[in-house]
């Protein structure tokens, strides 16, 4: 027997072996990877005068048209599941009004998906809103959960029997501070009261639209993904740490208890500073092109919180490096996986990984900068090509195991 911390790997281990139906997949989202989504307020965002935003969406991956080609490269890696997003603004582009071309477009998607084997799995809502419901003062504005659980309706009743699995809101935590607190992400708000107003919002509309899912065709399972952080403060500043980690994270872990699963995604590591506001990197700890450090760990260290505060099974349902080095992305995702790994010994009920992203895509604020993709995107051409941490993760997900 190793004797063993539960983080760090003791060095006789040479493979993990995942449990059987463990389910491999990549994510992407709507606004990042389609293309012209002109008609939701991000779009407006990027190209407002004073925007934060480094370069607009643009073309993004056009994905919008090359589906077909993006989801068989799932399938030739040999991955089981693609998580993609539908984009609001574009099936319902004014309130009240549903497109039944857009609906019809996400259904050829997903019969893409079936007719290659692969699971798709269905996020409702990816950090963008229609234009009609910002004006409307978006997330602010508690009557955008209604707006949000009938777009779920009309969605799910066109498109429920063909989704595997369904993911209602992705990172409401970070689309209300972001959004509303830090003013990096549309609207560019920056406002405590509005920052609590959004959390409030989106916690209901999770509740809402879980119902109104559950309510309509197809019997998939169902929940939200929260953005979770390994955290650091300095020593004394506990209670600062609990308080503001509550607000940030826990409160959205528990708005997930009795969901079919949560969804986690980690990325890096919080420091807080003596009053509780987020500070730079630690020196000494490798900084990535994102401004955060290196921190594979936090992917374990969510896994364990989300686990603990929601008590439903766990999905890492996001998680890679934004790096132009792809030997680092191989070498951060073992480091991720190995963490999961832990987690599983320890009795965690976790179902799933998903790496983000597929493609190199819109990295919101930061434009095209990072590259999270584990496939290359030609900016001018749109030609994809695989990198070498593509097949070595589907060699992962086909084998079901990580050779360490
Ligand atoms: C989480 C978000 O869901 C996704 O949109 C973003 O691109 C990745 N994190 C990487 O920052």
């Amino acid at each position: 027997m190793c004797a063993r911390s539960p983080i760090a790997l003791p060095s006789c281990v040479v493979a993990i072996e995942f449990p059987d139906g463990f389910l491999w997949g990549v994510a992407t989202a709507a606004h990042q990877i389609e293309g012209g989504n002109w008609n939701s307020d991000w779009w407006e965002f990027e190209h407002a005068p004073s925007t934060p935003v480094v370069e607009p969406s643009g073309d993004a991956c056009d994905s919008f048209h090359r589906y077909p080609d993006d989801i068989r490269l799932v399938k030739e890696l040999g991955l089981g599941a693609y998580r993609f997003s539908i984009e609001w603004a574009r099936i319902e582009p004014e309130d009240g009004f549903f497109s039944r071309s857009a609906l019809d477009h996400y259904r050829r998607m997903l019969g893409c998906c079936h007719e290659h084997g692969v699971l798709p799995v269905v996020t409702f809502h990816h950090f963008t809103t229609p234009r009609w419901l910002a004006a409307q003062g978006g997330w602010e504005n508690a009557a955008t959960a209604d707006r949000f659980a009938r777009f779920c309706e009309r969605a799910v009743a066109h498109l429920g029997d063909l989704i595997g699995m369904g993911c209602t809101i992705n990172e409401p935590n970070v689309a209300s501070t972001l959004g509303y607190l830090l003013g990096t992400f549309a609207p560019g708000k920056k406002d405590l009261g509005a920052w609590g107003r959004a959390s409030a919002t989106y916690i209901d509309a999770h509740r809402k639209a879980y119902q109104a899912i559950k309510a309509g065709p197809g019997d998939f399972p169902l929940g939200a993904t929260v953005a979770m952080d390994d955290w650091w403060a300095p020593e004394g500043c506990e209670e600062k740490l609990a308080a503001v980690r509550h607000s940030y994270e826990d409160i959205f872990c528990e708005a997930a208890r009795g969901d079919d699963y949560l969804g986690v995604q980690a990325y890096s590591r919080l420091r807080l500073d003596e009053q509780g506001l987020p500070t730079g990197p630690e020196e000494g700890v490798e900084v990535l092109d994102m401004g955060y450090e290196y921190w594979p760990r936090a992917v374990e260290v969510g896994i364990r919180r989300a686990a603990e505060v929601a008590q439903v099974p766990i999905f890492v349902t996001e998680s890679g490096i934004g790096t132009r080095d792809d030997g680092q992305r191989i070498r951060y995702l073992t480091e991720v996986l190995e963490g999961v790994g832990r987690t599983l010994e320890d009795g965690i009920d976790v179902r799933g990984y998903f790496c983000w992203s597929l493609l190199d895509n819109f990295e919101w604020n930061h434009g095209y900068g990072p590259r999270f993709g584990i496939v290359a995107v030609d900016r001018e051409t749109q030609a994809r090509s695989l990198k070498p941490s593509a097949s070595w993760l589907g060699k992962i997900a086909r084998t079901n195991r990580l050779d360490v």
